[in-house]
């Protein structure tokens, strides 16, 4: 059984569709970004302010190939970045998330953790980085993904049916 691998924009609901998929199916789930604070016993805020991005994408990579080597039949949530792993596709099913980035930020400052949710994220600090970083991406993630699915507007559940019926397809 293939993994699927979620990938898609900050604060897009890749988790919260991962812990749905998990209701909804036998799948177990695991995110890249838990894997790296457990790895490293500190946030991934605490890892980008004390080592910096470089190192913290090394890790992404390191994850990257523990996963395709040994992880099969599980549904992986990612960091936004983690599409820049080499071969990301040899690890399963890419399954994006996609979003404008108005309804993305909306979701976010909408929720009752926003500002806990903004904190930790270090590439969210500044709007209009933000923003620039979510053009930048938009094609490269298009390109990586077997399937996509626009998330806008939709509940977490209707868009973790749409997800299992995709890949069981
Ligand atoms: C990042 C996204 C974050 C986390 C790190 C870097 C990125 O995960 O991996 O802060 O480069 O987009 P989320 O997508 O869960 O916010």
């Amino acid at each position: 059984m293939k993994n699927i691998i979620l990938i898609g924009f900050m604060g897009v609901g890749k988790g919260s569709v991962a812990r749905e998929i998990v209701k909804h199916s036998d799948y177990v789930a695991i995110d890249t970004d838990d894997i790296i604070e457990s790895m490293e016993n500190r946030r991934i805020k605490k890892i980008f302010s004390q080592e910096g991005e470089a190192y913290f994408r090394d890790l992404e990579r390191k994850v990257a190939k523990w996963l395709t080597k040994g992880v099969r039949g599980t549904l992986i949530s990612t960091g936004g970045g983690f599409y820049k792993v080499p071969h990301l596709e040899k690890i399963g099913t890419v399954v994006l998330l996609h979003s404008d980035f108005d309804s993305i930020y909306e979701r976010i400052i909408t929720h009752p953790n926003a500002k806990q949710k903004l904190k930790k994220r270090p590439l969210f600090q500044d709007l209009e980085k933000a923003r620039a970083l979510y053009d930048e991406r938009e094609t490269a993630y298009q390109k990586l993904a077997g399937i996509v699915i626009d998330v806008t507007g939709k509940s977490v559940e209707t868009i973790a049916k749409e997800i299992l019926k995709k890949v069981k397809s």
